[in-house]
């Protein structure tokens, strides 16, 4: 999309130039729509599960932009003759039934026939204009919270080959499908300087557009980055995904990794993520606030470095 001109409406409060999770339009003082669109292949066998994997990723992106999501469009590609048609009517029980639980109405839908099992939703929301949780308004000084763990692609790598466990499917497929609705609400409630949601660039392709379009620098403690139970392990069985290693290259010009870092901890920073978590930047004055809404929200974030004036690089992993 970088190729195509530059628009110029004033209505549009976030475009595609930016980079961010999701496009916003004003509808007037109050009131903005977020929308945004997200569809992909099945990363886990049980299909009611990929639909509410699939649905909390659609989602997320409306919560990466502090908005609030009202509605969704199911979409939908299914190859009638590899799978009956009950696997589907499963997929979309799932998406629905996370829908239902982010106060989302799945109001329609469409279904091409295709030659590869897809499945997303299309999420409209809503976002006061004047709260908009952009990726590109990070200030030195903030705080930086991750609010899930890293590590999807390589396990999920891992069981596509049929070398996981049920254990293993279990433990990331809930994780996935956590909503980021809660974390979502933190960050606007400790009014959040930027925060993005972690997919598929991983965290650092993430962290490299918001640094980008703040005009700073990210310093990432490697030590902090919670990173999933058994992702190093899949990681260094050499479970890595396509995703991590394009990451890696579309990344590689902006980082500055610390020398004691090895190859594999520069993988699993690059793992792309399905339904990751929010990378929150907040401002240090509010960092008792976060902390105390965290706890409340039962989110599990963790301080996993800070924000630096621009520097040689974008991102400094230490
Ligand atoms: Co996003
Ligand atoms: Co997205
Ligand atoms: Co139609």
């Amino acid at each position: 999309m970088e190729k195509l001109p530059t628009q110029h409406d004033p209505r549009v409060l976030v475009g595609f130039n930016t980079a961010d999770d999701a496009g916003v339009i004003k509808l007037n003082d109050e009131i903005a729509l977020v929308q945004t669109v997200d569809i992909f292949t099945p990363i886990v066998d049980d299909p009611y599960m990929y639909g509410q994997i699939s649905a909390a990723n659609s989602l997320s992106d409306v919560y990466a932009m502090g908005g609030k999501p009202l509605s969704a469009l199911n979409i939908v590609g299914f190859p009638r003759d590899i799978f009956p048609m009950e696997i589907l009517g499963e997929i979309l029980r799932g998406g629905q039934d996370k829908a239902l639980e982010a106060g989302v109405a799945v109001i329609g839908g469409h279904t091409i026939s295709d030659d590869e099992l897809k499945y997303g939703m299309a999420v409209t929301g809503i976002v006061n204009p004047h709260s908009i949780l952009t990726n590109s308004h990070a200030k030195a000084g903030d705080l930086l919270y991750l609010t899930k763990p890293i590590g999807t692609g390589t396990i999920t790598t891992c069981l596509k080959a049929g070398k996981g466990s049920a254990d293993m499917e279990t433990y990331v497929s809930e994780i996935m499908s956590v909503l980021n609705r809660r974390a979502s609400e933190v960050a606007i409630a400790v009014e959040a300087n930027a925060c993005t949601d972690i997919t598929g660039f991983g965290l650092l392709g993430h962290a490299m557009e918001m640094a980008k379009g703040s005009k700073v620098s990210l310093e990432i403690e490697y030590n902090r980055v919670p990173i999933l139970d058994y992702a190093m392990e899949t990681t260094a069985k050499k479970f890595i995904p396509g995703g991590t290693k394009a990451n890696r290259l579309y990344t590689e010009p902006s980082v500055s990794y610390a020398s004691h870092l090895n190859e594999d901890q520069k993988f699993i920073l690059n793992d792309p993520q399905t339904s990751g978590g929010l990378l929150i930047s907040v401002p240090p004055e509010r960092q008792n606030d976060i902390k105390a809404a965290l706890q409340t929200a039962r989110v599990p974030a963790i301080l996993i470095g800070s924000v630096q004036p621009l520097k040689d690089k974008f991102l400094y992993i230490v």
